[in-house]
């Protein structure tokens, strides 16, 4: 049987956070963010016990001559769900097909797409939980009995057909695990979670992308662009290309620590990897609300950000470095916060004298 290749993204498509980053950017940029992705699990740096947890998976699949189970990764944005779902592929030796949740409208999309998989291939969604709840239900299937269910006619002419499928790998990613539905949850036989990075990781990963960008760094520059960088990899890699620019101009080109932390300020990004939206965030917890608590919406409106933006992006790392809480009644901002913005405590501290 004939098939014809359907593919809602090709498979070079850097992924939708890195197109945020190059809509801005000239052609050639597009090609150097996408040059910078690790191809393989020995070139992905960080994230020990997923990638470990990975190659036990993929090894055994391998000598058994099978498709890898199905594998969801979730965490915030940025941190390489999607490098590692083209990793995946790639060490299968199997052809991947990108799409997302919000892309799939209609069971055909994902009955199209499905059934033009031939067995061992990969299709990768992001943003699964944003799958409608039809979609879902046509997965549920595919994926457990690799199998669908197609309704033909209507009324007392309606007909059920079971079609077959070949033994695909389906590679979920979401930014938030809490949205997806627990019969779909459950269908996934290897499920992640990716953290954010540590400081020294992220190193790692500005001195390799400096590397193939052929930027000369040193090791004191390359941790100061990291510990900058909110633990997260697209981040580092964002202000890496920052620094590169503003060393050309303002520099010999080498990256130094006085013109990383010189570029990164200029940039608006502080000490503790803070940037103007971060900033947005506590000092209207903190000048509009007494320090909180606030709810998600009411801070969203106050400072005009989407509510998503601020759930997926801001929160996650200002919870990790204890910036906020978030409590029943909504977000507060710590002590923490308030010392690294300059206000006062907002208890009274007692008196020595
Ligand atoms: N472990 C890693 N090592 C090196 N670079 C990484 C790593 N993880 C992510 N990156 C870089 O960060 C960028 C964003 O990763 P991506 O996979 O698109 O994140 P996500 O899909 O989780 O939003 C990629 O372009 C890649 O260059
Ligand atoms: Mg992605």
């Amino acid at each position: 049987m004939a098939r014809e290749p359907l593919i809602t993204g090709d498979v070079f498509d850097p992924g939708p956070g890195d197109e945020l980053d190059a809509a801005s950017a000239p052609p050639s940029e597009r090609e150097v963010l996408w040059s910078l992705r690790p191809r393989t699990l020995d070139e992905y740096i960080g994230q020990q016990p997923v990638v470990d947890n990975l190659r036990v998976a993929i090894t055994a699949a391998r000598r058994r001559g099978e498709p890898l189970d199905h594998v969801l990764f979730h965490g915030p944005p940025g941190l390489g769900k999607t490098t590692l779902a083209h990793i995946i592929a790639t060490e299968m030796g199997a052809t991947i097909t990108h799409t997302s949740g919000p892309a799939l409208e209609k069971p055909g999309d994902i009955v199209g797409l499905l059934s033009n998989l031939d067995q061992g291939e990969v299709i990768f969604i992001d943003e699964v939980h944003r799958l409608s709840h039809t979609v879902e239900e046509y997965l549920y299937s595919a994926m457990e009995d690799f199998s669908v269910d197609i309704v033909t006619g209507q009324g007392p002419k309606a007909r059920s057909l079971r079609y077959r499928l070949e033994h695909f790998t389906l590679i979920g990613a979401t930014t938030r695990a809490g949205l997806i539905s627990a019969p779909l949850r459950d269908r996934f036989g290897i499920v992640c979670h990716l953290d954010f990075y540590s400081d020294v990781e992220l190193a790692a990963v500005v001195t390799r992308s400096a590397r193939l960008l052929d930027t000369p760094i040193d090791d004191v520059a390359a941790l100061e662009i990291a510990k900058r960088a909110r633990g997260t990899p697209r981040v580092a890699n964002r202000l890496l290309r920052r620094v590169r620019d503003y060393a050309e101009v303002h520099g010999t080109g080498s990256i130094t620590p006085a013109i990383a932390a010189d570029a990164l300020t200029r940039e608006g990004v502080d000490e503790r990897g803070l940037d103007r939206l971060d900033r947005a965030y506590l000092t209207t917890i903190i000048e509009g609300y007494q320090g909180g608590p606030v709810g998600l919406e009411a801070l969203a409106a106050t400072i005009n950000e989407e509510t998503g933006l601020l759930a997926d992006v801001v929160e996650p790392f200002l919870l990790k470095i204890g910036f906020v809480s978030r409590t029943p009644t909504g977000r507060k901002a710590t002590e923490l916060s308030r010392v690294h913005l300059g206000y006062p405590p907002a208890v009274e501290q007692p008196r020595l004298l």
